[in-house]
């Protein structure tokens, strides 16, 4: 389970943005806005806006691709949401999947006993007025059927990793997989979190990427060290600067019940080091206990000993939302260009919502249609936005604010010449090229722009 802050305060990180800075940004552009806002929105709940829905496209696919499309050893899947309650009896997660809760004695307000800070009530601001700690199930319900009683109770997944425990018999036998093999898995989880303060860091619906590595018992310590160096690698591979990143072990008791070792990657937000992704060492557990509960085989045949063995299991488990947040504190910045003040995300191309922008110079219907050309020929392989609206040094602004790495523009000339100017969002720096010659010198240029990422071995733990 998720623990998010450090107790120890840290000195401020690198980021350039606070928390409400980056926020207003979200909604200001059409990132993220609060969840229903015409009724007065919703706690925790939120909306992604065109670029933010776009943003997490990118990083979904991207998780995707590296994680299952570019190897052999692992799979997806996509399980249910609401399934059979025993499969939370038999996690653990109805009787463990616990946070503990006080209340205020003044004003009622109910918190995580973890969270608080030198006593103080964050609601009514009095000290020492916290009832005793009890544990507070953390699943949220629902009922199934047209029977409102307690016989329809079933649970909204609060871990996509169920999923995968209960299918590894299903996917073994159809795929043939052998030892170490991996089922992958996106999509919604949902968790009654007491503590909700920080945007999109903590929600009670939020979307997970999660892997469960299946290994031989004697692989497991190395593999273990092995994802948590490739999913540092990853997160680098998004543009995460390295010195905004940590691996952290648990210490023994922040360790969740299902875990034997548990590594984090850490981000340093402005509140200091927390929670991105989690990368625990779930030993035989989850198979174990499912077998005992569904009286069904969970075990491997291995085929050099021809024994029966239940695997061991290691797994990076990853929040998108959470990623989405850390890749813009990340990315933001401020600076100044001929004397003005601009913000920009320096977002990596893959990421960006926007790959390049198209702005015709003037409005003028003349620029139009060499235009809308180039657009259209950038969309076939770019995500493309296309804008004639106010001044050009307007529009540049607007696309530095939400990460477009690219502009390119079209000008009077551009009718004659048959030529445009490609603007490059780090540097702003402009280079005239031949719209022939458009598609390859826009693909350098990103290429130029991929952040770098350093091997396995470069990468201690
Ligand atoms: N299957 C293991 C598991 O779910 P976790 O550490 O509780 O482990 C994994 O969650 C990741 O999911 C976290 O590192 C975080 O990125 C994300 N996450 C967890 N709870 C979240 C929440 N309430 N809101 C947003 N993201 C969350």
């Amino acid at each position: 389970m998720e623990r998010g802050l450090t107790d120890t305060p840290e000195p401020a990180s690198g980021v350039k943005a606070d928390l409400e800075t980056l926020v207003s940004l979200a909604k200001r552009r059409g990132f993220v806005f609060p969840s229903a806002e015409i009724y007065g929105g919703f706690a925790a709940a939120y909306d992604y806006g065109p670029l933010g829905t776009q943003m997490r496209r990118n990083i979904r696919d991207l998780w995707w691709r590296a994680m299952v499309q570019e190897r052999d050893d692992i799979v997806g899947i996509e399980a249910a949401i609401i399934t059979n309650p025993d499969v939370w009896v038999a996690s653990g997660h109805v009787s463990n999947f616990t946070d503990p809760l006080v209340e205020c004695r003044e004003c009622q307000g109910r918190f995580r006993a973890d969270h608080l800070e030198d006593d103080l009530c964050p609601n009514c601001g009095r000290k020492n007025t916290m009832g005793p700690p009890r544990q507070f199930n953390m699943m949220l319900s629902t009922i199934v059927g047209p029977v409102s009683d307690d016989s329809g109770r079933a649970y909204m997944r609060p871990e996509t990793a169920q999923g995968m425990f209960v299918n590894f018999d299903n996917v073994q036998t159809t795929t043939r997989k052998r030892l170490p093999f991996g089922i992958a898995q996106q999509g919604k989880s949902f968790r009654n979190e007491i503590t909700v303060k920080q945007f999109i860091f903590r929600t009670r619906e939020f979307e997970q990427m999660e892997m469960e590595y299946f290994c031989h018992p004697s692989e497991s310590l190395d593999l273990h060290t092995y994802w948590k160096k490739e999913r540092l690698r990853w997160h680098l591979s998004l543009g995460i600067r390295r010195e905004h990143l940590r691996l952290r072990d648990h210490d023994a008791e922040e360790l969740s019940h299902y875990s034997k070792a548990t590594s984090d990657v850490e981000f340093h937000y402005p509140w200091g080091w927390g929670e991105l992704e989690g990368i625990a060492h779930r030993g035989d557990f989850d198979l174990t206990q499912h077998a005992q509960h569904s009286g069904k085989k969970l075990t491997y045949l291995d085929p050099e000993t021809n024994q029966h063995i239940v695997p061991h299991v290691v797994e990076p488990a990853l929040g998108l939302d959470r990623e989405m947040l850390t890749i813009l504190f990340d990315a933001y910045d401020e600076d100044e260009i001929g004397g003005e003040k601009r913000v920009v995300l320096h977002l990596a191309p893959e990421v960006a919502p926007v790959t390049v922008a198209v702005l015709p110079l003037s409005k003028k219907d003349t620029l139009e249609p060499t235009a809308r050309e180039v657009s259209s020929m950038l969309r076939k392989q770019y995500r493309v936005q296309y804008d004639d609206t106010q001044s050009i040094g307007r529009r540049y602004r607007r696309q530095d604010e939400i990460g477009t790495p690219l502009c390119v523009t079209v000008d009077f000339d551009s009718l004659e010449d048959r030529a445009v100017t490609i603007r490059e969002r780090d540097t702003t720096e402009q280079i005239r090229v031949p719209i022939a010659g458009l598609m390859d010198a826009v693909r350098d240029r990103l290429e130029a722009l991929r952040p770098a990422v350093p091997s396995l071995d470069e990468i201690e733990v």
